[in-house]
C-alpha cells in the first residue's frame, strides 16, 4: 500500500488512528462505564469520552465484559454496564473488542463461581456454565464484535504451568477447558477474530511466562484448537535511564518469541500498552521522555512484524489509569504510565507512539 501525502495536516494534527490507518494498522483504547458527572475515564465523562473518540478507531471495556462484571449470579447476566459501552462506541463509529470470556485465575473470577457445587456430574455442569456464558455473549453480540480475548491469563508466569480454577478441575484439566472455551466461541461467532491474551512481556523475568504461552500455542495447534491471534498486553516497565541499552539488550529474546508465535501462524495484537516507570527519576520532564523512548523502541522492534494489525492502549490518559493502584512507584511520584497526562495533555509517549506508526512498514 502506498501512503497518501499528508495533505496539508502536520502529523500532530492527526489523530492516531489516521496516522496508524495509513499503515494498516488501528490504534485504540480501554474505556470504562460509569455514572454521568463521574470523574472516571468512562463513556460519561465527557472530557475523556472525547479524547478516546478523537484518536481511537476501536475501544476495549476496561472491566465491563469479565465474569465478575457479567456474571452476578450463576443463573443471570448483568449486561447494562457494557451495552453503555457498545452504544457510545457505535455512536462515535468505533470497533468495539470484547475482553475476556474467560480470565482463567481464580483470583478474576466471580466468587460463587469460585466456590460452586458442581453436582453428581461437574464435567458436564462445568461445561454447561462455560459454553452457557460464551454462546450468551457471543449471540447477543453478533457481528457487532470482531474480535475476542476468548482466554486471559492462563500461564502462570513463575513457570510457565496452566492455572487450574473450579472450572478446569470438573473439567479434568485446564488444557480441555480453554479447548472448549475456543471450540464454543467459534461456532457462537464464526466471523469473529478469536485471541489467547497474556502479559509475557520483554523484560527480564519473562522467560518461563513466555516458554509457557509458546507451550500452550503450539499444543492449540496440535490439538487443532480455532485460535486466530496472540493479545500481547505490553504492560511494559523501564529498566533504568539508559533507555537505549535495555531495547537493544531486550530485543533479542523479543524477537525470539514473536519469530516463533508467528512462525505458527498467529496473528498478533498490542492489547493493553502502558508503561510502569521504574528506575527513573520523579523528575517529569526526564520520565516521561525515557517512557517515550522505551515505548517507541518497544513499539519499533513490535511493528516490525506485519503480523501485528491493531495497537491499544490501557486507558488513554494518566488521571484513570489502573497501574497507580496497581504498583504505585516506591518514591510516592505520581505514575505516569499513559499517552495523554492527568489534564488530558498530549506527552512524549504519545509523540512516540505516532512516531513509531509513522514509520511502520505497511500491512
Ligand atoms: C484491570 C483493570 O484495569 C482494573 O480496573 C481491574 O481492577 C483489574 O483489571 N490484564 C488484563 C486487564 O487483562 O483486564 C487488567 O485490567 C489489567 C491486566
Amino acid at each position: 500500500m502506498v501512503a497518501a501525502p499528508l495533505a496539508g495536516k502536520s502529523a500532530s494534527s492527526l489523530s492516531l488512528n489516521a496516522i496508524a490507518t495509513r499503515k494498516g494498522l488501528r490504534f485504540g483504547s480501554a474505556i470504562a462505564s460509569g455514572a454521568p458527572g463521574a470523574d472516571r475515564g468512562s463513556v460519561a465523562n465527557p472530557a475523556y469520552a472525547n479524547l478516546v473518540a478523537s484518536q481511537c478507531g476501536l475501544v476495549v471495556a476496561e472491566n465491563e465484559m469479565k465474569w465478575q462484571a457479567l456474571r452476578p449470579t450463576p443463573t443471570t447476566f448483568a449486561f447494562e454496564r457494557f451495552d453503555t459501552i457498545l452504544r457510545w462506541a457505535e455512536r462515535q463509529h468505533l470497533a468495539v473488542r470484547g475482553h475476556n470470556l474467560l480470565w482463567h485465575q481464580p483470583k478474576w473470577l466471580p466468587a460463587w463461581l469460585n466456590t460452586y457445587d458442581f453436582g453428581t456430574t461437574p464435567h458436564r455442569e462445568a461445561e454447561r456454565l462455560l459454553t452457557t456464558h460464551i454462546n450468551t455473549v457471543l449471540r447477543r453480540y453478533g457481528q457487532r464484535i470482531g474480535s475476542y480475548d476468548v482466554v486471559n491469563e492462563a500461564v502462570r508466569p513463575a513457570d510457565g504451568v496452566l492455572y487450574d480454577t473450579s472450572l478446569s478441575r470438573a473439567l479434568g484439566g485446564a488444557e480441555p477447558t480453554l479447548d472448549l472455551a475456543f471450540h464454543t466461541a467459534r461456532v457462537a461467532a464464526p466471523h469473529a477474530q478469536l485471541v489467547y491474551n497474556d502479559y509475557m512481556s520483554w523484560e527480564p523475568g519473562n522467560a518461563a511466562h513466555r516458554a509457557g504461552v509458546l507451550r500452550l500455542l503450539e499444543g492449540f495447534r496440535r490439538r487443532n484448537v480455532p485460535i486466530d491471534a496472540l493479545g500481547i498486553q505490553s504492560h511494559l516497565v523501564t529498566q533504568g535511564p539508559d533507555v537505549a541499552a535495555s531495547v537493544t539488550r531486550l530485543q533479542r529474546d523479543w524477537r525470539q518469541f514473536l519469530d516463533a508465535v508467528t512462525q505458527m501462524g498467529y496473528a498478533l495484537l498490542i492489547t493493553e500498552l502502558d508503561v510502569r516507570d521504574n528506575g527513573l527519576p520523579a523528575d517529569i520532564a526526564v520520565r516521561d521522555r525515557a517512557v517515550a523512548e522505551y515505548t517507541r523502541g518497544y513499539l519499533d522492534v513490535t511493528l516490525s512484524y506485519p503480523a501485528v494489525r491493531d495497537v491499544l492502549s490501557w486507558g488513554l490518559c494518566d488521571r484513570y489509569s489502573w497501574i497507580e493502584g496497581f504498583e504505585p512507584r516506591k518514591d510516592g511520584a505520581r505514575r505516569r504510565p499513559s499517552l495523554y497526562d492527568t489534564q488530558f495533555r498530549p506527552k512524549p509517549m504519545r509523540e512516540a507512539v505516532a512516531a513509531a506508526f509513522a514509520t511502520a512498514t505497511s500491512r
